[in-house]
């Protein structure tokens, strides 16, 4: 059965598998099943032929030609920044597009950070975050003599919200925080986690990398400072990505970059910059990208977040139940509220060559610490297998997953 019902309707898994092409195809001899969604999610029709159209009917520069093929491209790229802004409630102006969700980070860190943060300030992220919400947040501090504060994760994988109260302080001017973990699934409690952050006078950066492919994000509801994330995890391109900002913000912030379209007048002795979003926009950027994410966004809303949601909260569930049949095997991340990401390992076994044996099968995951070095110390382990779910898997395919996984450590053992 592919059908499946929801509290919101039918999600016809079929029909949707058949704007994938890439999911028809058989890899080592086996038809290929996809699990690696998190790290990378395939593109549908919707987006492979809008990248196709730009550039057979009207690739050009934007923002800059007055010749017809630039003001198609441009207009393509606007209008795709508008159906950015009202997928996740921001107005145009607070939509940046940048190459993925560590721009997005850096972007915050340099412009942000540089200017607001300052000897003995400090930022708090949580144990659970990805190299990318880490890393640059240790390069602020380290230039302005700030502290960074880690969020402790209890062996559930959920970040302790008491313990992050009490991290909470005057001192305290950044909160950076995934909503969903990408090595263990964790929803994180972001809308408690700003609203906190907000009594003490901080600034939120939400890492969403992980939650829009699967959940609808609302800025104005959770009423964050920003958000990141990458157009590829949410079936679009690689080297695109958004930073939303609130504008009252990103109007204080300084250039990140320098270069065309960031300006407004330029002489050697001084450059104006421009109005938003473009100050944040330096060069040429990546049209088709924008255009793909545009299309991306408007493919998921056709069939609806709300339906994407509850069937791979089901799928979840049930792989959960599947994985946890095979002897020896446990699951890494078990929090409450989880999404779309069965981290497990199997006593004894070595993630790699789980991995590698599921490939043989057709199987794709991921295998290692998944950019997450700090949260797999956490759990006293160097890595885990990471099966990461899309709208497209179904149900058949998790429970070739779990025979695959049983006759892979019958192999090993
Ligand atoms: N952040 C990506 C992942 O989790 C690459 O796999």
């Amino acid at each position: 059965m592919i059908a499946e019902q929801t509290t919101t309707g039918l999600l016809d898994v079929e029909l949707i598998r058949k704007q994938f092409p890439i999911l028809h195809q058989h890899v080592n001899g086996n038809p290929l099943i996809y699990l690696d969604n998190a790290a990378t999610s395939q593109k549908p029709l919707a987006v492979i032929d809008a990248i196709d159209d730009y550039y057979e009917r009207y690739n050009s520069n934007i923002h800059r030609g007055a010749h017809h093929l630039a003001q198609l491209a441009t207009e393509a790229y606007e209008n795709a920044r508008k159906t950015v802004a009202q997928h996740i409630n921001a107005e145009e102006r607070e939509i940046n597009f940048v190459r993925g969700t560590t721009e997005a980070v850096n972007l915050v860190a340099s412009s942000y950070g540089r200017k607001f943060v300052g000897t003995g300030d400090e930022i708090i992220i949580s144990g659970l975050e990805h190299h990318s919400n880490i890393v640059p947040w240790q390069m602020l501090c380290e230039e302005k003599g700030a502290v960074l504060k880690v969020i402790p994760v209890n062996e559930a994988g959920e970040i302790i919200f008491e313990a992050y109260l009490k991290l909470l302080s005057p001192k305290t001017k950044i909160v950076s925080i995934a909503y969903i973990s990408n090595a263990l699934g964790t929803i994180n409690p972001v809308k408690e986690v700003i609203a906190e952050a907000h009594k003490v006078g901080a600034v939120v950066f939400i890492d969403g990398a992980q939650a829009l492919p699967h959940k609808k994000v609302d800025v104005k509801e959770l009423d964050c400072d920003f958000l990141g994330f990458s157009g590829h995890k949410v079936f679009a391109s690689t080297g695109i990505g958004i930073l939303y900002g609130k504008a009252a913000l990103l109007e204080q912030m300084p250039p990140y970059m320098g270069g065309g379209e960031m300006i407004k007048t330029v002489t050697f002795e001084k450059t104006t910059y421009n109005d938003l979003p473009y100050k944040f926009e330096a060069g040429t950027p990546n049209i088709e990208g924008g255009i793909a994410l545009g299309a991306a966004i408007n493919f998921i809303n056709e069939i609806g977040l709300h339906k994407i949601e509850h069937y791979e909260h089901k799928l979840l569930e049930y792989g959960t139940e599947k994985l946890l049949e095979i002897e020896e095997l446990r699951i890494v991340g078990t929090a409450a509220n989880k999404s779309s990401v069965l981290s497990f390992l199997v006593k004894d076994v070595h993630p790699y060559d789980l991995g590698v044996l599921l490939d043989q099968q057709g199987i794709a995951i991921r295998t290692g610490h998944h950019c997450c070095q700090p949260l797999m110390d956490r759990f006293g382990i160097e890595g885990t297998c990471r099966a990461s779910l899309a709208f497209y898997n179904t149900h058949s395919e998790i429970d070739a997953l779990a025979k695959a996984v049983k006759r892979a450590v019958i192999m090993l053992k």
